[in-house]
Order: structure tokens, then C-alpha cells, then sequence
């Protein structure tokens, strides 16, 4: 056979050797290599020297080249490496009986179990849910915590943050939730924790107990591309359970430590620094990740916690600012509370949930106005009843505020091994106020009736 016709002939066939590329630069975050072309966002497989692997995600595309970061360290990489365009995306492998497992951000287990069988796999990067096919909420979520069941309460698919210092108690809040809450499935996403947290946080918040829970960790020695990564990760996978109609409850610890991955991340691509060293990216990630929680029309929904670390408890922080922006209300943990035993830590007057209006009923409603305003009352005139400043009997709204002020401080307290429906959490409400004096305007309705009961009868002409 002539040279021309075995050319002609292989010339339809599909090349079937796979194309790479050969690193020619490595710097501390980013590396370059050349000879294919991937796009923006592909992941790459280099091959070491050693013949092992690692996996890295293209950042920069120049024309002949491209840069891309690794998902572990640069260490063990080295000039002349083959790498190779893995998958056109980043997916994460998922099944139904990955409920009791703690996965790394690329669905690895971590916790000495064999690895996922029967997987399928799903883009880690996914568009939030459609504007129109957004399902509207109307179902309340309950928390198994008194005080936001009571007084801030969640809807299905609702977004709330938390937002506290370090040690105020948000661990182990979060632990009450997922132990608390009625979801069928719980997606838990540690971010930037340090390592010994992650045990002390599944036995000591948890309870040990992982049934219908997955956990994906990516702790503080990870990459930050770990650490970024592994929030969309826990994402996809509740976005998983939630297309098979299934009411997911995602909790993420800290969005904070997530922003700081992509700090680092923007500035080693060479970003500018705006407020707090945070590049512009990090405020644009954040509404990617937040808004795939919610419901969806004909699926189940998402409803999220993402805990958001306020240094110094500054609650203008360029992070806190801008989840505040995003999510549909906030739950302060105040330092101060834990100075007088309350726990969980609840400042409910700082704190808000945008959609209680709608999720509850006119009754309970007068309730959260009347623990508020009569809490706010209380906390106005503190100091004057402290000093002994305040004469019983000067304001009977008050005198009634102070009255009831031990069974609303009691309200707020709730052990961490206790469960409080949203029922119970009700009913503790209402009888708070069961002594609650008649409105002026109502004791002069009910006067006047007793008035005209009291009335003789006059004759008729
Ligand atoms: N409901 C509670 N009942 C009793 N003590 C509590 C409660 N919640 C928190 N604490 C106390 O507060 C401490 C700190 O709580 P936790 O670890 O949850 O805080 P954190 O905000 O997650 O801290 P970090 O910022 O270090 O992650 C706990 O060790 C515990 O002693
Ligand atoms: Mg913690």
C-alpha cells in the first residue's frame, strides 16, 4: 500500500491517542503548560515523574498556552510533565447511599469507608435555580429550635445566615438544626475548619449520629481550591437529593473561611484588592453558591444555613455585608448572652427572617410583636430598673414587660441535646402571654359591652 492511500485512509479515522500538553513554568499557585488548548474552567491531569496524578482547573488562556491551579500544592509538580484535558467539567459522584458518609471536595471519602459505588456524576458548578421556576415559599421549616421556630421562623427553601464571632456558639447551634429538623436529608459542608473541629464537631454538635447526613470537608490545610470547591461540592449534592422531591437541609460553615479561599485565589490571578484585601470575585461567588438554595416548582427544595464569621464581631465586614445582601435573613449570636447563660447565644431584636410574614398565621404573628416590642421595652429602661431608678406602677406597659421577662428569658434558653418543635415552640409562645392585660383599645370595646348589658331595659314606646 502506497504512503498517500494509508494517509487517505487514516485521515477518516478518529485520533485515538489522547493530546497533551508539558508544564514549561510553575510558580507558587499557578502553572503553565503548552500544547493543547482547554478552556477556562477545564480541569487538567498532570502526570509526575512518579506516575501519580493530580488534577488542577484551568485559570488563564493565553495564545499558546494556559495557566491552571492545582487542587492540592505545587509540590511534586515539575517542568515537563505531561497533563491532559480531564473532563470538559468538574463533577462530583453521587448516589443514594452516600447518606452516613464525609467526602472531600472531589468525592473522595475521608472516613475509612470503601469509596461510592453505583455513582453517577453531577456538574459542581451549576446555575441557581430559574427565576420563574422558583417554587414560592409557604411551608415552614421547622429547626427544632425554640426560639427561631418561635420568633424567626424558616420557611422550605429558605436562605437564613448566621452570624457570630469565633466561639460564640455557632457549632454548636448548627448541631442543633441538623439534629432538630425534620429534613429527610442533610448536607453539611465544613469549610476552612481546622482539622481536629471536624471529629469534635460529628461527635460532640452531632452526637455521632451521621444517618441521612453527608458531610463534605475541606479543612484549613486543603488547598483553597479545595476549600472553594468544596462548597459548590456539598451544593451539588444537595441539589441531587432535592431533584428527587426531597426537602434538603444544606448547612455550611463559614462562608468566611469560603471568601478567604477565593481571596487567595483572585489575588494569586493577579485581581486587585478592595475592601478587606477581598478581590472583586469573592463578592461575586457568593450569590453563585447562596442562590442554588431554594425551592423548586415540581422538585423539593433547599433550605440553607450558612454560618458567616464576623471578626471582632464587626457586623460592617465587606462578607457579612454582602451574605447579608443575599440571603433572606440573619440570626445574630451575641457574645454578651453567653455572659449570662443563654445559649443558644439568639439576639432576636438584631436578628430577622425576611419570609415569617408569610409562612405564619395572624395569631403568631401578634405574638413575635408582642415578645419584641416587650423585650425591646425591657432593654430600654434596663439600666433605670437596675439602679432602682424605676417606680413600680409609673408604666403599666412595662411594669407588664417586666413581669413576663423571666419567662422570655427562659424562652430563649434551650438545651443542646433538646428538641423543641415548631408546635411546641408556638404554644411556649402563646403562654408567655397567657396573663397578657387587655389593650386599652379592647378594655374600652369590652366596657362598653358590659355597658350596654348592664343597661335596664327601656320600655318600648
Ligand atoms: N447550647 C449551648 N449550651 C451550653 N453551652 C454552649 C451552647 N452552645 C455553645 N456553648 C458553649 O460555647 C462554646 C463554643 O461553642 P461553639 O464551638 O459552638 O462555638 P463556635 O462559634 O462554633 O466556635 P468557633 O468559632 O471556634 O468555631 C462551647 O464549647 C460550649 O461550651
Ligand atoms: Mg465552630
Amino acid at each position: 500500500m502506497s504512503l498517500d492511500t494509508l494517509k487517505s485512509k487514516l485521515a477518516h479515522r478518529p485520533n485515538l491517542s489522547p493530546q497533551y500538553g508539558v508544564i514549561y513554568k510553575i510558580t507558587p499557585t499557578i502553572i503553565y503548560a503548552k500544547g493543547i488548548t482547554p478552556s477556562v474552567g477545564d480541569i487538567i491531569k498532570a502526570i509526575h515523574k512518579d506516575s501519580s496524578e493530580s488534577l488542577g482547573i484551568v485559570t488563564l488562556s493565553e495564545s499558546g498556552s494556559f495557566g491552571f491551579s492545582p487542587f492540592g500544592f505545587v509540590e511534586g509538580f515539575s517542568i515537563s510533565d505531561k497533563v491532559f484535558i480531564e473532563k470538559n467539567e468538574l463533577s462530583f459522584p453521587v448516589c443514594d447511599d452516600m447518606l452516613g458518609r464525609v467526602l472531600d471536595p472531589l468525592g473522595q471519602p475521608i472516613d475509612d469507608k470503601p469509596p461510592l459505588q453505583n455513582t453517577i456524576s453531577v456538574p459542581i458548578i451549576a446555575p441557581p435555580i430559574r427565576a420563574l421556576r422558583r417554587g414560592i415559599i409557604d411551608e415552614v421549616f421547622d429547626v427544632g429550635v425554640r426560639s427561631i421556630n418561635g420568633l424567626l421562623t424558616c420557611g422550605k427553601g429558605q436562605k437564613m445566615g448566621i452570624f457570630a464571632g469565633s466561639g460564640v456558639g455557632k457549632s454548636t447551634l448548627m448541631g442543633m438544626i441538623v439534629k432538630g429538623c425534620d429534613a429527610p436529608v442533610k448536607v453539611i459542608a465544613l469549610i476552612g475548619e481546622r482539622g481536629r473541629e471536624v471529629p469534635e464537631f460529628i461527635h460532640k454538635s452531632l452526637g455521632g449520629d451521621l444517618s441521612s447526613t453527608v458531610l463534605i470537608v475541606a479543612t484549613s490545610d486543603d488547598s483553597p481550591l479545595m476549600r472553594k470547591y468544596g462548597a459548590f461540592s456539598a451544593m451539588a449534592v444537595a441539589e441531587y437529593f432535592k431533584s428527587q422531591g426531597k426537602d434538603v437541609l444544606f448547612i455550611m460553615d463559614s462562608v468566611t473561611r469560603f471568601a478567604m479561599a477565593q481571596r487567595e485565589i483572585g489575588l494569586a490571578l493577579g485581581e486587585p484588592p478592595t475592601s478587606k484585601g477581598y478581590p472583586p470575585s469573592v463578592l461575586t461567588i457568593m450569590p453563585q453558591l447562596m442562590e442554588r438554595a431554594g425551592k423548586e416548582e415540581g422538585k423539593g427544595s433547599i433550605t440553607a444555613f450558612f454560618t458567616v464569621l464576623v471578626e471582632g464581631d464587626d457586623l460592617s465586614d465587606p462578607i457579612a455585608d454582602q451574605a447579608r445582601s443575599i440571603l433572606d435573613g440573619h440570626i445574630i449570636l451575641d457574645r454578651n448572652l453567653t455572659d449570662f447563660g443563654v445559649y443558644p447565644p439568639i439576639d432576636v431584636l438584631s436578628s430577622a427572617s425576611r419570609l415569617s410574614n408569610d409562612i405564619t398565621t395572624k395569631e403568631h404573628k401578634e405574638l413575635v410583636r408582642d415578645f419584641r416590642r416587650y423585650y425591646a421595652l425591657i432593654k430600654e429602661n434596663e439600666i433605670l430598673v437596675r439602679i432602682g431608678s424605676y417606680q413600680k406602677g409609673a408604666d403599666s406597659e412595662l411594669d407588664y414587660a417586666l413581669s413576663i421577662q423571666p419567662k422570655m428569658q427562659e424562652y430563649l434558653k434551650q438545651n443542646e441535646d433538646e428538641n423543641i418543635n415548631f408546635e411546641k415552640s408556638v404554644a411556649d409562645l402563646r403562654a408567655i402571654f397567657a396573663s397578657k392585660p387587655a389593650s386599652r383599645a379592647q378594655s374600652q370595646a369590652q366596657a362598653q359591652a358590659s355597658l350596654q348589658q348592664n343597661l335596664p331595659d327601656l320600655p318600648q314606646e
